[in-house]
């Protein structure tokens, strides 16, 4: 049986996700703060975990190419690139606030993207040189 965890899922999309996930016999465990969601939403069978998720970012905007750029440099190689026309739903940058995990962790980004990718990816020797 699958085992599902949804942040956010006492909230209006999260709470109708596990009951879709549970009506097919799966598991959900959820984990939510409950800063607009509210216990009664969660359905019957989800396990419930109040607790507060953190976005730990630069809170500085990336394009998708320089995602791509950033991943490139990490890998070492170059990714066969095709640049199609805009449409509706593309992402043009993507940002995180960092200002939660600053507030209740004390964390501050000291690391670039690039040095952040080298090192998810176990890639450290590439982070320190970059
Ligand atoms: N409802 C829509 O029609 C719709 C459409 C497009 C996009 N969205 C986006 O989808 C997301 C969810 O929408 P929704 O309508 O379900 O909102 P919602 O407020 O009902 O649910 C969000 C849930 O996340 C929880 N939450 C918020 N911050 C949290 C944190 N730091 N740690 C743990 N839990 C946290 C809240 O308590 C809440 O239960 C939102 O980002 C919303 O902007 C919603």
């Amino acid at each position: 049986m699958a085992l599902h965890l949804i942040i956010g899922g006492a909230g209006f999309i999260g709470s109708h996700l596990a009951d879709a996930l549970i009506a097919r016999g799966d598991r959900v465990r959820v984990l939510d703060d409950l800063s607009t969601g509210k216990r009664g939403n969660l359905p019957r069978g989800a396990e419930f975990i109040e607790g507060d998720v953190v976005n730990v970012c630069t809170g500085r905007a990336a394009s998708l190419l320089e995602l791509l750029v950033a991943l490139e440099r990490v890998c070492g190689r170059t990714a066969d690139r095709r640049f199609g026309p805009e449409r509706p739903g593309d992402f043009r940058l993507s940002l995180g606030a960092p200002s939660k995990a600053t507030a209740l962790l004390g964390l501050k980004a000291t690391r670039r993207l690039d040095q952040g990718l080298a090192a998810t990816l176990g890639l450290d020797e590439v982070a320190r040189a970059a």
